[in-house]
């Protein structure tokens, strides 16, 4: 393939990526949003391979490579529980991080990478070296931390080394002080000297950022490390002069940083205060899944009471969490919504930002089942509607429903915006136990006068209510 052939399918296939960007911003669209990208990628990696850079020798191993890789990504995708998302995507940014380092150390030793630059040229080449990896380093280890949280085989609580700010800054200068010493370093063991102490402080760094977040912050970081994968991936770019790499990765990563914007928001926490890090912990942060302390009484419901409550509801809110995603309950959340619909009852959804384990989760989940988008509703939309609720159903959510967000000062999750169930006339809360969600923390709703609790695994007992709301 021409370099200008190549060039042109680089413009469409950035074209493409833009569009899928943009697709993926409301649910009517985001099918469609997919296959550009789909679309995008194909012409992305034939234009590379077949490209002029690539010689006939190589293409072998390139393939090769690509098929090793495609059937281990392919395995892990059609193996993965929808649950286990986040942390595949953690483990995958945290790819595209170790992906910069290498190819910076690789860039760094060929002789060819640097052959006839002048020496301002070398110097740029070099600070790009510099950074990629920096960035890379920073990506791979707190995504892999990243995913130790997520997948709950590192505990929520963050760990807090005394002095942490002081560890970072002093890690920072030593990062400066390196880069100087690497810029002017004479020969290229050397350079390696001052690029490997670099990539440990890195490397170091991302582990100690990502433990001294706490549970409930956990998607800010996500969405954080979904942003550096991108400027790593940018960073790549530069260094293989690849104009389609830096275009991709400056995408990612301008949207990760904007989700991560918005998860900050939606969260009522501080971007810089998330990253320095010891947020969303505080004291009595248990791993997901603990036993709260009991503090008052709390009032079970059967499947059969939770029918009639809502056979007599003119207007009902069900609020979706994790454990509806983990029971699969959608398919039948559907079936009984439509049942309560065709007898005149308003049914809306209530959806949190931070819902479940990924931005969007509840909201693909009720696509899948088929829900209608315009009964599907933000936060915000609703909040102020449940004084005029009769019945707001929780299902399998637990920290997005926690007044102890707005009641008590001293909770790791104080100023975080709710969804107000509790201020509906009857409040349903459909979980298995008295356990905290991910956060680990306590939920003073279970004990409040018009909140019910129906015990039992979300799509169990949503069968049994919808059996007994057609009897
Ligand atoms: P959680 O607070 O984690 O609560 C989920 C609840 O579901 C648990 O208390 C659990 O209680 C229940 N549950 C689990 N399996 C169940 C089943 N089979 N049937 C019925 N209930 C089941 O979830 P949430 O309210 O959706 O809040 C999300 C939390 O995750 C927030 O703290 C958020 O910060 C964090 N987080 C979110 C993201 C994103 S981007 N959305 C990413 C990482 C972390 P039982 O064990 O008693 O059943």
């Amino acid at each position: 393939m021409s370099a200008s052939l190549a060039t042109v399918a680089y413009i469409g296939a950035i074209i493409l990526f833009i569009l899928s960007l943009g697709g993926l911003s409301s649910p009517e669209s985001s099918r469609r949003g997919n296959l550009y990208g789909m679309i995008g990628m194909t012409i992305a990696v034939l234009a590379t391979v077949f490209g002029p850079r690539v010689t006939m020798a190589g293409i072998p191993w390139i393939i090769s490579a690509m098929v090793v890789g495609g059937s281990i990504g392919l395995y892990a995708a059609r193996k993965v529980q929808m649950t286990q998302m986040p942390e595949l995507v953690a483990l995958m940014h945290s790819l595209v991080g170790l992906a910069a380092c290498l190819v910076g150390f690789a860039n760094y030793i060929d002789p060819m990478a640097a052959l006839n630059l002048s020496s301002a040229e070398k110097a740029i080449h070099e600070i790009e070296v510099y950074i990629g990896i920096l960035i890379g380093a920073v990506t791979f280890s707190g995504s892999l931390i990243a995913f130790g949280k997520l997948s709950g085989k590192i505990g929520g609580k963050p760990l807090l080394l005394p002095g942490r700010h002081f560890l970072n800054l002093l890690g920072l200068l030593i990062v400066i002080a390196f880069g100087y010493q690497f810029l002017h370093a004479e020969t290229i063991s050397a350079g390696m000297i001052a690029l490997t102490v670099m990539t440990v402080i890195a490397l170091l760094f991302g582990i100690h950022m990502v433990m001294a977040i706490g549970g409930a912050d956990m998607p800010v970081v996500v969405s954080m490390l979904n942003s550096y994968s991108g400027w790593a991936a940018a960073a790549t770019g530069f260094m293989l002069n690849n104009d389609l790499l830096i275009v991709t990765g400056a995408l990612v990563g301008s949207s990760g940083a904007i989700l991560s914007y918005i998860m900050c928001r939606a969260m009522n926490r501080n971007f810089i205060s998330v990253i320095a890090g010891g947020f969303g912990g505080g004291a009595p942060a248990k791993k997901s899944g603990g036993e709260a302390q009991p503090a008052g009484e709390v009032t079970a419901i059967s499947a059969i009471e939770t029918a009639e409550l809502l056979r007599d509801a003119k207007n009902v809110i069900i609020v979706p969490g994790y454990g509806m995603a983990v029971a699969q309950a959608q398919h039948t959340v559907y079936e009984i919504t439509q049942h309560l619909r065709e007898k005149g009852v308003n049914v809306r959804f209530g959806i949190h930002p931070v819902a479940g384990r990924m931005p969007g989760h509840m909201n693909v989940l009720l696509a899948e089942a088929k829900v209608p988008y315009d009964i599907v509703m933000e936060m915000d939309e609703l909040n102020g509607d449940f004084p005029d609720t009769d019945v707001a159903i929780v299902i399998g959510a637990n920290d997005i429903v926690n007044p102890a967000a707005q009641e008590d000062p001293g909770s790791p999750i104080a100023g975080m915006p709710v969804l107000e169930v509790w201020k509906a006339k009857t409040s349903i809360m459909m979980k298995r136990s008295m356990a905290t969600g991910y956060a680990g923390v306590d939920n003073p709703l279970f004990y409040k006068d018009n909140n019910r609790m129906l015990f039992g695994d979300a799509k169990k007992m949503l069968e049994e209510v919808l059996v007994a709301l057609k009897a």
